[in-house]
């Protein structure tokens, strides 16, 4: 494996803007899209990029008790899903399992609503922080995709985040690091 697309997802929205994404980044090679717990140690060392993302959660990562909120909230609306990794490993807490020390290319993006960034938040920047504290290296400046409240995905968002994607593979290219 050389690209990893990590995700962590509650209602569904950023596993698909993942799945796009990992659509735009297949000129690469190969590309295993999964939430944390999907990807052994293994694979993660192997990865030569790493793209992480999630939702943005009162400004920042989801937290414990965010994501207990969200998984409430799907079981209290039925127009709601709760994404499978909603019930898995945290995103917060695989970030900061990770190993240092080893130059690698990054990626970070979120979901959250359309609205000024000093209002919402982000949880790209927050990914973007951890990884570049592990020694890590960003390719391309955080990117959000937008939803409508908790979903769906406004439209085109899914058509950017592989454009996004296919990005991400072009600059790898243009810094010949694969
Ligand atoms: C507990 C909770 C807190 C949230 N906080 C924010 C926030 O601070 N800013 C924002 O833009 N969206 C916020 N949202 C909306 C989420 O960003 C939205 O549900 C998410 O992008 C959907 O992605 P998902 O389907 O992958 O979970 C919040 C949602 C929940 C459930």
């Amino acid at each position: 494996m050389v690209v990893a697309v990590v995700y962590d997802s509650m209602f569904g929205n950023t596993h698909k803007v993942a799945e796009a994404i990992g659509r735009g980044l297949d000129r690469l090679g190969a590309v295993k899209v999964g939430e944390c717990g999907d990807f052994t140690e293994e694979e993660i060392a192997a990865a030569e990029v790493l793209v992480v993302g999630s939702p943005t959660h009162m400004h920042g990562l989801p937290r414990d008790s965010t994501r207990n909120a969200a998984v409430a909230k799907a079981e209290a609306d039925e127009d709601l899903d709760a994404d499978h990794a909603a019930v898995g490993e945290s995103l917060r807490d695989w970030l900061g399992e990770l190993p240092t020390g080893r130059r690698r290319i990054t990626a970070s993006f979120d979901t959250r609503v359309k609205r000024p960034e000093l209002i919402t938040g982000s949880a790209a920047k927050g990914i973007a922080r951890r990884l570049s504290a592990k020694g890590y290296v960003e390719i391309v400046e955080p990117e959000s995709f937008f939803v409508d409240g908790d979903g769906p995905l406004l439209d085109g968002e899914e058509a950017r985040a592989e454009a996004w994607g296919d990005r991400v593979a072009h600059e790898c290219r243009v810094l010949n690091v694969l």
